[in-house]
């Protein structure tokens, strides 16, 4: 006779959270919302951990190189999708890896034979008043010169005069070298009054620019997640098929973590690819693995290696794997079993393996009911699908602004490698849909409003970090009448909230 479990699978949103004794000193500024990312012994300090508890979702409609820079900025780790070929998945790590923070590579190039005429379409197509004056007119040729605003009048001067007769030549132009830090490419900026910095090499070609505009900016991301070279951490997902390539490319690129990217992660595959990896690099490589929902699915995964373990089966915005498959189970269910389990192995082994909440993220304080029921982070793909750094096109729908987003199991993605069972490669029919999420502007400010709810809640419940929030959150499960108590009720709304999360 089959097992039939007593409780119900429940999901967020038939819980709340009770407050608790809150002390003065339970203020936001005094919240740390820093988390492990991959296992560690009792007593030892996990070798990645995270300034925010927040991962983008291994989907082609978030998490490209834009993605990964734009959220280890704020502090999180973006997990580059992996339903793209191996080189162009590589190719899109190293990018991230080589983005120097106020490093910016010249994107408006020019050769000095070229004319003023050229200057004005450039600028009119990408609509940055620096050019680059280039050898051979490419990103990083032998810089010669630079033309601004300030070297030409369009009023007073002939469309066709030659480049090299009206740009700032390289003998008089302040520059610096390749491997100066931000803060001394700040200070020539300073020192000399200009508006912008060239990086050179030892052979003269150009590496980037520093911008004085950018000066602030950079001052603004206090949790930035850098590796020990200074360089943003980033992230990306791989399957159980072509793992023994995509790995090794991944890792030439600079990767500092990945993820298997499955729908269901109970499975051999899961511990082949695993302990491929372990038997290559030993534990210098990390990665995590998923999806499960329970305990056994945990401790299976848990004792394979992986490094963290995604909790999430048919929650996701755009999945349609329960109503295809009849499989999953409520996100909340799925994490209070999972934490369980995680905190059982901890005390068994002292080996504390980090657990993520996959998907079903829709409100603000489904993160903090995520990270309360024991999750130490949480991975989002309609979340941060709506801001302007995801990759998917921005678009205008009966009068508002919207962002494409798709499953990976949707027709479009066809990612058949997340949902394969051995089989012949192709995928039989759709686990996902594709659909439109209201724009919703910067990551930035986003990100900043969500976390604040989040330490908010936090320190109405006394704590003022996550694992204080795993020992000390109280729950409860709400009614269906309650619900209706919860939102705006008995008054009739101004304005109805047409952008994003609650
Ligand atoms: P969301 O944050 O609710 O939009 O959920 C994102 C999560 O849904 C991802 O991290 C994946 O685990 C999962 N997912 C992505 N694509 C699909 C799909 O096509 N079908 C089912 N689940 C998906």
């Amino acid at each position: 006779m089959a097992t039939v479990l007593k409780e119900p699978s429940r999901t967020f949103n038939e819980y709340l959270i009770i407050p608790g004794y809150s002390g003065a000193d339970a203020i936001p500024e005094n919240v740390s919302l820093k988390t492990p990312v991959v296992r560690f012994q009792k007593g030892e300090e996990p070798e990645i951990s995270m300034n925010i508890p927040l991962t983008s979702a291994v989907m082609q409609a978030v998490s490209d190189n834009n993605m990964a820079v734009a959220l280890a900025k704020e502090g999180g780790i973006s997990f580059i999708f992996g339903s793209q070929s191996i080189e162009s998945q590589a190719a899109m790590v190293k990018k991230a890896k080589s983005h120097k923070a106020g490093f910016v590579p010249s994107d408006s190039n020019l050769r000095p034979d070229q004319t003023l005429q050229d200057v004005i379409d450039l600028k009119a197509e990408k609509g940055h008043s620096t050019v680059s004056i280039t050898e051979d007119g490419t990103s990083d040729g032998k810089l010669v010169g630079i033309v601004t605003s300030r070297d030409y009048r369009v009023s007073r001067m002939d469309v066709d005069t030659p480049i090299s007769e009206f740009m700032t030549p390289f003998d008089k132009l302040i520059y610096g070298k390749d491997g100066i830090t931000l803060s001394e490419a700040n200070d020539i900026i300073w020192d000399n009054k200009v508006n912008q910095l060239p990086v050179i090499d030892d052979n003269q070609r150009l590496k980037a620019f520093v911008f004085r505009k950018d000066y602030d900016s950079h001052k603004e991301n206090p949790n930035e997640l850098l590796d020990a070279g200074k360089r943003y951490v980033v992230g990306a997902g791989i399957n159980t098929r072509d793992f023994k390539e995509r790995v090794p490319a991944l890792v030439d690129a600079g990767v500092d973590i990945m993820t298997i990217d499955s729908s269901e992660g109970y499975s051999e595959w899961q511990a082949i690819t695993l302990k491929w990896i372990r038997d290559t690099y030993g534990n210098k490589v990390k990665v995590g693995a998923g999806n499960v929902v329970d305990a056994d699915g945990f401790n299976f995964l848990a004792e394979c290696g992986a490094d963290f373990i995604k909790v999430g089966i048919g929650g996701g915005s755009i999945c349609i794997t329960r109503e295809q498959k009849g499989i999953g189970r409520g996100q909340a269910s799925s994490i209070i079993e999972v934490a369980q389990a995680r905190d059982e192995y901890f005390k068994k082994t002292g080996t504390y393996i980090p657990i993520c909440s996959d998907g079903g993220i829709v409100y603000d304080y489904h993160i903090t009911l995520a990270l309360a029921m024991g999750a130490d982070f949480v991975m989002l793909g309609r979340y941060f699908a709506r801001f302007d750094e995801s990759p998917s096109a921005k678009l205008m729908v009966n009068g508002n602004y919207v962002k494409e987003y798709w499953g990976e199991g949707s027709a479009r993605a066809r990612n058949w490698q997340r949902y394969d069972l051995g089989g012949d490669g192709k995928m039989k029919f759709e686990e996902g849909v594709d659909s439109y999420v209201p724009y919703a502007g910067t990551l930035h400010d986003n990100v900043l409003r969500s976390l604040n709810k989040v330490k908010s809640t936090m320190c109405n419940c006394g704590v003022l970090t996550i694992p204080d929030l795993h020992k000390n959150a109280k729950l409860t499960l709400v009614s269906a009448v309650s619900i209706v108590e919860g939102g705006a009720h008995d008054v009739i709304p101004k304005e109805i909230s047409t952008t994003g999360n609650k």
